[in-house]
């Protein structure tokens, strides 16, 4: 316990009164996703069973979804991105407004690309699990990428998913039509979504992770999706493309608006993209 740390602000007394309330579901889950050393075991039960059974490592490297009875788009080779890391690094800014002015396809795959396609010689096709640019616990991807396309140079508007299984494979799939200015009132920053010519979608498929980690699994998942956004961000801003990432929305809404089943697909970052006003 520290007892001699000094808060800027204390904000504890808001959040729990005097007696912190039985049944508080943030504490709850803090507390049930605990690793604790004698119980590993059941803590994590499937580290064991995938220690013992190598038949499961094709399987679990094989994660991401494919839409196979979809038609799909080849994302061009991806541009250089053109400004040094240090400079990305600093340029890092959500942005209060975008321009509705399209992006190109070249933009969007040089985006998609460097932000996300595997690394190369990894992925099923190279024999192994995707490693991507951001990291995965147990290499196990619990995560989707989505674009919501409003605004795009040769593409038609509407919910595309990016199928970026193995290095060197780079398509999107356009799986369905978006109503975008319901989903920038479901996103409750109305003006951006409503101007953004794409609009990123980080989803996350729990039970990929939980196989192997029960419920830590989510803990995971979660962080992962910090780290890929954090990596979309930062490829945007070396791009000079303005962002912001939104986690707080209406979750039902989005689910019902881009097809999610909000359990096993359950939507956690949406980024609108644009050119910066
Ligand atoms: C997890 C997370 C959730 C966020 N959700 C929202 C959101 O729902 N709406 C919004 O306008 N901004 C959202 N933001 C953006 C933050 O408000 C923004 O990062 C913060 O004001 C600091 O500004 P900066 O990103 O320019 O440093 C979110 C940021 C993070 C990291």
């Amino acid at each position: 316990m520290i007892t001699d740390s000094i808060h800027g602000a204390n904000l504890v007394d808001i959040v729990y009164g005097e007696v912190p309330a039985p049944g508080d579901v943030a504490e709850d889950f803090i507390e049930a996703t605990k690793i604790h050393r004698d119980a590993m075991g059941w803590d994590a039960p499937g580290v064991r069973i995938l220690e013992t059974t190598p038949e499961m490592h094709p399987v679990v490297a094989r994660a991401g979804q494919r839409h196979l009875s979809h038609a799909t788009i080849e994302l061009p080779e991806p541009e250089p991105l053109p400004t040094a890391f240090d400079d990305v690094l600093r340029r890092r800014v959500s942005a209060e407004r975008l321009t509705a002015d399209p992006l190109t396809a070249e933009e969007l795959s040089t985006l998609l690309r460097h932000a996300w396609e595997p690394q190369p010689g990894t992925g099923p096709a190279h024999g192994g699990p995707p490693r991507r640019p951001s990291p995965s616990a147990g290499a196990l991807n619990p995560l989707e990428l989505w674009v919501v396309v409003r605004n795009v140079r040769a593409l038609a508007p509407g919910l595309y998913h990016v199928e970026m299984p193995s290095s060197g494979t780079a398509l999107l799939t356009r799986v369905r039509d978006v109503d975008v200015p319901a989903l920038a009132r479901a996103a409750l920053q109305e003006d951006m979504v409503l101007a953004a010519p794409v609009t990123l979608v980080v989803t996350m498929m729990p039970w990929r992770s939980r196989f192997k980690y029960g419920p830590r699994a989510v803990r995971f998942a979660l962080m992962e999706a910090g780290h890929t956004c954090q990596t979309l961000l930062l490829t945007c801003a070396a791009m000079g493309l303005a962002t912001r990432p939104l986690g707080g929305f209406c979750d039902d809404e989005v689910n019902e608006l881009l097809g999610f089943c909000g359990v096993d697909q359950v939507p956690l970052y949406l980024v609108p993209v644009g050119r910066p006003c």
